[in-house]
Parts: C-alpha cells; sequence; structure tokens
C-alpha cells in the first residue's frame, strides 16, 4: 500500500480516486482535514477497504511514525500543505508550520522507517514530494517556460515555503539517500476544486449572481492542467522517475485569467443560461494581489521524454468537464461553503476596491 498525504484536498482526493480505481492498491490517507479538507470528496470509497483515512497532521512525528510501522508502505506521495497564495499573504505562519515544517517532519520519519527497510523493500521505496511551478517565481512574456534546471525565485510565503520544503527533499536525498522524486506542476482545475481558487470561484458565484473578481489587469497567464493528467502524472513519475530527480509537469495551455473566465462565463451561458443575460456581466476588476506573479508557463519535455508522459485533456475538454461537474454536484459546493468560508470570502475582498465592471 501507499501513504497519501493531504488525501482529502483537491489534487490528492482526484489521486486517491483515481488511484484506487486504476491500480487498486489500498490507501492511507493522512490528513488534518483543515478548511480545505473534505470527506465528502471520498464518499465513493466510505465502505472500500482500501481505503483507510486517519484524521491527523503531518507534523505529528508520533502519529507518522505509527502509521509506517502498522502499515509498512512501499512510498509515501506528499501533497498535504496549505496551498492558496492569498491566505498565504494574510496569514503566513500556517504555511511555515504545514509546508516547511509538516515536510521535515514527514522526512524524518520516512528517514527512519526506509533506513531499517531491508532488501527489495528498501530498493523499491520512494518519497514523492508534490510541488509547484510557483517556486520558479514569475516569467515575462518573451521567457522560455521553466525547465527544471531554472533558478528557484519565489515571490509569496506560499512559494517561498513550497521552494523551502523542495530544498528539504533534495537535501534528503543527496545528504542521507532517501529515495525521492519531486514533480513541480502548473495550476491544476476539475473536479472538487475548493471555491477559493480561480475557476471554481468564477463557477460557484457566476451561478449566484455575484461579481467575478478580476486582479488587476486579468493578464496575469497560467498554465492550465486537468487535474486527473496531474495525477496520471504523478503515477508515472511515482513509478518509473529517476531518484533525486524533479519533474515539471504541466498543461501546455498558457492563458490569461481573462480568457478563462470569459470560457467559463461561455459555457455557463450555453449549459445554463441565466434570463438576466450573459454571466460575462458579472466580471468586475479589483485590486491586485500583493506581489502577483505575471506569468507561469511549464516545460514539460522531460517527463514525456524520459516518462512517456503527456496530459489527455486539451484545456477545451477539460474545462467542459469541469463545468459539467459543478452544475451536477451543487451539493458538494454547498457543504464547502461553511461559515468560514464566508469569512474568508469576506477577508479577502472586502479590501479590494472595485475598479469596473463589464469587461
Ligand atoms: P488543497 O488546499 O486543496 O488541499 C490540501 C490538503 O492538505 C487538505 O485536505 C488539508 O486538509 C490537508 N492539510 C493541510 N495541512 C495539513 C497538515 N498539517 N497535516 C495533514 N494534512 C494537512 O491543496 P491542493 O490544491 O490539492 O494541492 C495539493 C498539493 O499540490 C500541495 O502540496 C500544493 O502545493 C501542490 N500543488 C497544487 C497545485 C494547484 O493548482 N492546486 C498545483 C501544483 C502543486
Ligand atoms: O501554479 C500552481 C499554483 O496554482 C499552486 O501551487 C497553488 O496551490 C494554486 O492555488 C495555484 O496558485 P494561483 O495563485 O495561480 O491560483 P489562484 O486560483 O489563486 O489564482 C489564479 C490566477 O487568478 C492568479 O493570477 C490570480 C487570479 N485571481 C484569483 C482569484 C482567487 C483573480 O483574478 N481573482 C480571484 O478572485
Amino acid at each position: 500500500m501507499i501513504l497519501v498525504t493531504g488525501g482529502a484536498g483537491f489534487i490528492g482526493g482526484n489521486f486517491v480516486l483515481d488511484w484506487i480505481a486504476e491500480t487498486g492498491e489500498p490507501v492511507v490517507n493522512l490528513d488534518k482535514l483543515t478548511y480545505a479538507g473534505n470527506l465528502e470528496t471520498l464518499k465513493s470509497l466510505d465502505s472500500d477497504t482500501r481505503h483507510v483515512f486517519v484524521q491527523g497532521d503531518i507534523c505529528d512525528r508520533e502519529l507518522v511514525d505509527r502509521l509506517l510501522a502498522e502499515h509498512r508502505p512501499r512510498a509515501i506521495v506528499h501533497f498535504a500543505a496549505e496551498s492558496h497564495v492569498d491566505r498565504s499573504i494574510h496569514g503566513p505562519g500556517e504555511f511555515m508550520r504545514t509546508n516547511v515544517e509538516g515536510t521535515f517532519t514527514l522526512l524524518e520519519a520516512a528517514r527512519a522507517y526506509w533506513g531499517a527497510l531491508e532488501g527489495e523493500a528498501k530498493a523499491a521505496f520512494r518519497f514523492h514530494h508534490v510541488s509547484t511551478d510557483e517556486v520558479y517565481g514569475s516569467l515575462a512574456a518573451h521567457e522560455a517556460p521553466f525547465a527544471e534546471t531554472h533558478a528557484y525565485e519565489p515571490n509569496s510565503p506560499y512559494s517561498a515555503s513550497k521552494a523551502a520544503s523542495d530544498h528539504l527533499v533534495r537535501a534528503w536525498f543527496h545528504t542521507y539517500g532517501l529515495p525521492v522524486v519531486t514533480t513541480n506542476c502548473s495550476n491544476n482545475y476539475g473536479p472538487y476544486h475548493f471555491p477559493e481558487k480561480l475557476i471554481p470561484l468564477m463557477i460557484v458565484n457566476a451561478l449566484a449572481g455575484k461579481p467575478l473578481p478580476i486582479y488587476g489587469d486579468g493578464q496575469n497567464v497560467r498554465d492550465w492542467l486537468y487535474v486527473k493528467d496531474h495525477c496520471s502524472a504523478i503515477r508515472a513519475v511515482l513509478q518509473n522517475g529517476r531518484l533525486g530527480e524533479t519533474y515539471n509537469i504541466g498543461g501546455w495551455n498558457e492563458k490569461p485569467n481573462l480568457d478563462i473566465v470569459h470560457t467559463v462565463c461561455a459555457l455557463l451561458d450555453e449549459l445554463k443560461p441565466d434570463a438576466a443575460g450573459s454571466y460575462s456581466r458579472l466580471i468586475t476588476y479589483v485590486t491586485d494581489r500583493p506581489g502577483h506573479d505575471r506569468r507561469y508557463a511549464i516545460d514539460a519535455r522531460k517527463v514525456e521524454r524520459e516518462l512517456g508522459w503527456r496530459p489527455a485533456e486539451t484545456f477545451e475538454t477539460g474545462i467542459r468537464k469541469t463545468v459539467e461537474w459543478y452544475l451536477a454536484n451543487p451539493e458538494w459546493v454547498a457543504n464547502v461553503q461553511s461559515g468560514a468560508y464566508r469569512e474568508w470570502v469576506s477577508a479577502n475582498y472586502a479590501g479590494r476596491d472595485a475598479k469596473d465592471s463589464h469587461a
């Protein structure tokens, strides 16, 4: 079996569902269930003995040691993190604790566990660290996409904490020989995405007739990847990735935020027309995010060359599936819109002046 951390979050949840469907191999899922963790995502596994859920903190060394000793996993796939850039600006402390101290704690527990393994079990063990393209900083319009050799230039408390965790993982490989692989992925989207992030926020706000807040001029570029493609990339790297290597994962799908929001509105106009007119009437420019990275783009040639991985979805197919999923799952959305969610939305958007509407 494998141990997954953060498997009740957006990508971790999709990964657990995918992993069990694709491989049938059992998963122990360690997740603290912060505001971003949601067991509803894993409801279809309720009576499936291949999924063992443990609510707990990756910073709890005793708990991690106990889980490793009890379940003897052949790999750890580490997703658990504080993941939202805006939240890291409002309060960076939890990002340092979970992303840096939590990764350190896991690495130490993994080192002790792996050190005591023998023979084939020792040779086969893997620690897969799931990271982000944000560690590389921001690209100008003319610059080449991020390759694995790009300098680390994190600009937000979130990306700095992820960069620190990547460095720890690298050091545990070089110093202790811990068998690690790291993936640095671009922006994911798809089912079960918490509606604080751009795409699900726009879908949920549009359906509620609320403003669609565009930071700055809406021309910041992200490289979007359908979440199931990220899951298949992780499976490929976990299985055949070279030890100590990093692999950049991306969708070859660079798009400015405004284009993304117009695409979402057009799909909603088609699938759930609003008598008041196109959802794009709700587009509202608001004060920019401090330190907002202008452009991310991933050069995903290494993972294709070495492991034969390429995304299966285009943006057009993936975004349609995503909008359809949100329309078909209003109860999942309603369940995550707790009081804490509403408090976050007012904390993040109250201080931003609306600049203009109707883009
Ligand atoms: P998410 O915020 O949706 O989920 C994070 C999960 O981790 C939640 O279930 C949460 O309860 C859990 N968690 C948080 N702190 C914990 C702790 N101390 N102990 C145990 N569990 C804890 O995040 P996501 O978007 O699914 O991202 C998952 C990973 O992928 C993160 O490491 C993130 O940096 C990375 N990543 C995300 C994206 C993206 O576009 N979302 C892209 C590239 C990389
Ligand atoms: O690149 C990978 C990263 O992608 C991951 O490491 C992060 O965990 C993940 O959250 C994501 O970070 P971003 O900051 O790119 O994602 P977010 O959805 O918050 O924002 C996407 C873009 O949309 C960004 O340029 C900011 C903009 N935006 C976002 C929100 C929430 C808006 O214009 N309005 C908004 O209300």
